[in-house]
């Protein structure tokens, strides 16, 4: 059986200050956990997180270009000598406000990859999709979209499924729904390449707190978790980091 560490991610979306890094930091630091934590605060913040073997930093986005006239862009290097070692990309809030594309996301994801970082690619339906029974069709269109298009990827990205519907709406997927779409994802890739797809981590996001995760990681297919609003609370998140896969 294929062993994948599994991976706590917390992404701050535009909230937080200093004094929340200063908090999440030293509470991150006394805690016992062996799975990966990651924290992915607005970028400005990162190099304000003292350096430390309990997490990694990550960000949220990421430019498509490599460097030049770019107004407000913040390019792959730069959130690199900032700290970052994983991006988070195609997030349904990108999608739907900043109308990125599965192509903006495979040219983000170059940049990444460019200077070592690991893409967090997020995929997820809308309820209208999965009203209309079409939520393995969507995943798969954007899969192929990005996977088949650079098979390379499989092996050196993280997949996030985030549910549209599931976001900050304090709905979330039931553990089965989730667990059913996470292992569609990981058959469907597995058409792309078997191995990779076995070591693939994938992530569930959408209302994750410190009481559904234990039902939802306790999922075969569920490697961890992409976590939003509980992330902006040091010992509810610590909590998440420290519950035991079963
Ligand atoms: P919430 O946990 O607030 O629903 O956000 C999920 C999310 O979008 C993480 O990327």
């Amino acid at each position: 059986m294929t062993v994948r560490r599994p991976l706590i991610a917390a992404n701050w979306k535009m909230n937080g200050d200093r004094e929340l890094v200063t908090m999440m930091a030293a509470t991150l630091q006394c805690i016992d956990s062996s799975h990966e934590i990651l924290i992915c605060p607005p970028v400005i913040f990162l190099s304000d997180f003292p350096k430390s073997t309990q997490y990694r930093l990550g960000a949220q986005n990421v430019s498509s270009e490599k460097a030049g006239a770019f107004t407000g862009e913040i390019s792959a290097d730069m959130i690199r000598a900032a700290g970052a070692e994983y991006v988070i990309l195609g997030h349904s809030e990108r999608r739907c406000l900043f109308a990125e594309t599965d192509a903006t996301v495979l040219q983000k994801a170059q940049q990444a990859l460019r200077v070592g970082i690991t893409p967090i690619i997020c995929f997820g339906e809308t309820l209208s999709e999965r009203q209309q029974e079409k939520t393995m069709w969507v995943l798969a269109q954007h899969l192929d979209a990005v996977y088949a298009a650079q098979p390379d990827l499989l092996a050196e990205s993280v997949i996030a499924y985030e549910p549209v519907w599931a976001i900050g709406t304090g709905l979330t997927a039931t553990p089965e729904q989730a667990q059913q779409v996470h292992s569609f994802i990981r058959q469907h890739l597995a058409r792309i390449n078997a191995d990779a797809a076995a070591k693939v981590r994938i992530l569930y996001g959408g209302s994750v707190n410190a009481d559904n995760w234990p039902t939802l990681f306790s999922q075969p297919d569920i490697d961890g978790a992409l976590v939003g609003g509980a992330s902006l609370k040091p010992a509810e998140f610590a909590a998440i980091c420290q519950m035991a896969k079963e």
